[in-house]
């Protein structure tokens, strides 16, 4: 089933200069993108974006991390895309991940890990939502 989920390119892959790589094994993968926007976010935006992790050790320097710098926004289809993306974005922290994911070729560290991808289907609503209005979705 055609299924849309939520991604970014995180600051410390666009300040390295991967954001294009990063496309390229999106698309290769077989994704349309949808819509797509560069934006440099303020802390207060990335901490309404990680609610969820509000009560966590790291979202302080989350937050700060993610409004460091631009990154990319983007929403993304295909048959099975939440998992697909999960997959190929590879664990969490680039130590774990395996070869060929995005995380193990892009990424620095457990933080800095180059991009996000949306965990469920209700997860994905919220986040699509929460940086795209209903009309840049074409
Ligand atoms: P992301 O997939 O965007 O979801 C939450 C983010 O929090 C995660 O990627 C990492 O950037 C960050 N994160 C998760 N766990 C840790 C951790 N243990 N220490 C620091 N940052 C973390």
């Amino acid at each position: 089933m055609t299924q849309r989920t939520f991604s970014i390119i995180k600051p410390d892959a666009v300040r390295k200069g991967y954001t294009g790589a990063i496309l390229a094994e999106i698309e290769k993968a077989g994704f349309k993108i949808v819509s797509i926007k560069k934006a440099s976010i303020s802390k207060e935006q990335a901490k309404g974006f990680y609610y969820v992790h509000a009560q966590r050790p790291f979202f302080e320097d989350l937050c700060t991390f993610m409004s460091s710098g631009p990154l990319f926004l983007m929403v993304l289809e295909k048959d099975n895309a939440i998992a697909d993306l999960r997959t190929l974005m590879g664990a969490t922290n680039p130590a774990n991940a395996e070869e060929g994911t995005i995380r193990k070729q892009f990424a620095g560290s457990i933080q800095e890990n180059a991009i996000h991808g949306s965990d469920g289907e209700d997860t994905a609503a919220f986040e699509i939502g929460y940086w795209f209005a209903g009309c840049e979705l074409i």
